[in-house]
């Protein structure tokens, strides 16, 4: 296949994985499968997908670099303006649950503050979706970068507005948060540790250490909870899996795909060598 049918199918593919679960959830919202309350049901589950297609966006260039594939420059962009066309969902979904009073909508966004840190990641996601296209990178020359930095601090405040909206159950928005903590740390890691095997044990040991301190930081502060109680559960196996756990099986996940291709292109490499030196005769 060549990399151009090669990207064709990895573009088609990225695009019916994007789809996929706004066509599930319309599809049981349609056929009544969504429970008692389905405007809230659906208010979460935009809310995760954002979430999950930002964080992917974020891991497409540590993606790229550790595993050597050029193609994945290719999805990024429809995976961010994927995760912002969620969160637009998630709020329109929020604006007919509050009876489409767009008043009310105002003063809740005004009044509460993990729905004001939410509105302003939105704004910064819809800008950089807008944006994104090739034409307005051309525009706006070196200020595109600029602008586009804003992907981080839009995540940041997403994963805050999870956390808070999470009241006491915060453990998807700390696996969130120590995911984004590996993605964070991937970057200010020096350009030479990068793709190393090292530095994917750093990260993994550093992301890992950041979710157990999100978790106890947030009980600690917010509940008043003894953070060595937090850091205890972490420890103790009838609780498994903890955030913490998870953000390291998702380490270790991403050194043994890198190892599994590494080992591949090397065996792939190989092969080709002795199938040539077979099949064509030296004179
Ligand atoms: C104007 C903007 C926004 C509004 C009005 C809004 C509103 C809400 C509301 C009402 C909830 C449910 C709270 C509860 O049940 O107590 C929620 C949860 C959530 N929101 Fe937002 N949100 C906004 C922006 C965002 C953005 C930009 C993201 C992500 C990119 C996001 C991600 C989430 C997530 C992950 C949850 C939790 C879902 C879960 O618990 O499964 N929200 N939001």
């Amino acid at each position: 296949m060549s990399t151009q049918q090669k990207i064709f199918w990895l573009r088609l593919a990225t695009l019916i994985g994007l789809c996929l679960p706004a066509l599930e959830l319309a599809w049981r919202w349609y056929t009544d499968e969504l429970g008692p309350r389905p405007v809230t049901v659906a208010t979460h589950a935009t809310g995760d997908w954002a979430v999950i297609f930002l964080l992917l966006s974020l891991a497409m260039t540590p993606l790229r670099a550790t595993l050597d594939w050029m193609p994945l420059v290719h999805i990024r962009r429809r995976i961010g303006v994927a995760a912002a066309l969620y969160a637009g969902a998630h709020l329109l979904i929020y604006v007919l649950d509050q009876k489409w009073n767009l008043i009310v909508v105002a003063t809740e966004i005004a009044k509460r503050f993990y729905l004001t840190i939410g509105f302003v990641a939105l704004l910064a996601l819809a800008a950089l979706a807008v944006t994104s296209t090739n034409g307005w990178q051309k525009r706006l020359k070196r200020n595109w970068k600029r602008l586009h930095w804003l992907i981080y601090p839009a995540a940041l405040l997403a994963i805050v507005h999870f956390f808070i909206q999470s009241k006491v159950k915060i453990g998807e928005a700390a696996f969130a948060a120590g995911l984004f903590a590996w993605l964070m740390l991937w970057r200010v890691l020096p350009p030479r540790l990068r793709t190393s095997y090292l530095g994917l044990l750093l990260l993994a040991a550093g992301a890992t250490l950041a979710a157990v301190i999100f978790e106890a930081a947030w009980y600690g502060l917010v509940n008043g909870i003894d953070p060595m109680r937090v850091l205890a559960a972490n420890v103790d196996p009838d609780l498994a899996p903890r955030p913490a756990q998870k953000v390291l099986l998702a380490s270790l996940a991403v050194i043994a795909i890198v190892a599994a291709r590494r080992g591949f292109a090397v065996a792939n490499r190989l092969w080709t060598k002795r199938y040539i030196q077979r099949t064509i005769p030296t004179s």
